[in-house]
């Protein structure tokens, strides 16, 4: 029931305006949000790189609602797709399209977006692009534009794809994406989706997620399986073992102050002003989390 509200918080733009503005808020952030400026998410992927694991950087923002904001993320897109080549950074970039304008303007979105992978490819070396899956209302447009992207001359393994292992599809979703080559991140999902169309049941998800990591290490293609639970990690380790799957042909993924592990591991790093979301849904996948973070600031 709490992961509900706290989902459902997650979503309420008055509360998101009033934390994100607040310094109470903020303070709380700094335990999962790398900063709030584009120099202190590059100064955190250096320091992750130093320790000898890759980062995701993902500029915090969704559901934008009008198109010069979108335009706005997609330029800080395309600063952090500069800088990472200039400090030559071991580092790719995590995008959401409701951050580029799907709402606004689909057609808007795809441009931008488009416009990112073309930037990430023209790079030396060639940088990759993640799409984020959000919610259900855009898995489908989401996995469209992922294929479409991918298909375009001189894009492939540029642009990848996520996949939750709650959608009921997702099965379905990942035999189309290796079809065509394309990299897949494997989380759980973090949103609340509806019993037709999503595993509800721990159990279930998890039993997915293994299923599907089956699928992916078997492909040959490089993906990421995303998770901190230990379990769905081992399963990966003892398959990969078992079928003799080298370690540098996936990885694992984590979020940003949270754990790590001793293989090869991207950390994916949030930072911006636009925090609030992102926060709830951390706090929704382990309410413990919640009392840690009120202790903290008592300290
Ligand atoms: P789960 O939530 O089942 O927890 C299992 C165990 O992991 C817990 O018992 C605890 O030990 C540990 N744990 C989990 N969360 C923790 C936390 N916040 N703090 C401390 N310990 C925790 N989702 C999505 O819908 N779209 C996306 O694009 C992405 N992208 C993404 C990228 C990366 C790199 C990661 C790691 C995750 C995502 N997610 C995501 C989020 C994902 O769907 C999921 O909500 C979280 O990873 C939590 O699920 P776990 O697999 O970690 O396990």
């Amino acid at each position: 029931m709490l992961r509900a509200l706290l989902i459902h918080l997650s979503e309420n733009r008055p509360m998101r305006a009033m934390a994100e503005r607040s310094i109470l808020g903020l303070r709380m952030s700094r335990r999962f949000v790398a900063g709030t400026t584009v120099e202190e998410a590059l100064a955190a992927a250096q320091a992750v790189n130093r320790l000898g694991m890759g980062v995701s950087l993902d500029n915090l923002g969704e559901n934008v609602t009008n198109a010069e904001e979108a335009r706005q993320s997609a330029q800080v897109y395309q600063r952090l797709l500069h800088e990472i080549e200039q400090r030559k950074l071991q580092a790719n970039v995590s995008v959401k399209l409701t951050h580029m304008g799907l709402d606004v303007d689909e057609k808007l979105a795809r441009e931008l977006v488009s416009g990112l992978v073309a930037k990430a490819g023209g790079s030396n070396p060639r940088i990759f692009v993640r799409v984020d899956m959000e919610g259900s209302p855009y898995t489908q447009r989401t996995l469209n534009l992922v294929h479409e992207l991918h298909r375009q001359p001189g894009n492939a393994g540029v642009v990848g794809a996520v996949i939750q292992s709650y959608m009921r599809r997702g099965e379905q979703d990942v035999e189309k994406l290796l079809a065509e080559g394309i990299r897949i991140r494997l989380c759980k999902g973090a949103y609340k989706e509806p019993p037709e169309i999503a595993y509800q049941k721990k159990s279930e998800v998890d039993a997915n997620y293994v299923k599907l990591t089956k699928m992916l290490l078997k492909s040959g293609i490089y993906h990421g399986i995303a998770t901190h639970d230990p379990r769905m990690i081992e399963a990966a380790i003892a398959f990969a073992r078992q079928e003799k799957i080298s370690p540098e042909s996936f990885e694992f993924q984590m979020l940003y102050g949270i754990r790590r592990v001793g293989w090869r591991m991207r950390v994916y790093i949030p930072f911006g002003t636009e925090w609030y979301p992102y926060l709830m849904r951390r706090l929704a996948e382990r309410p413990a989390n919640l009392l840690f973070l009120i202790k903290n600031i008592f300290r």
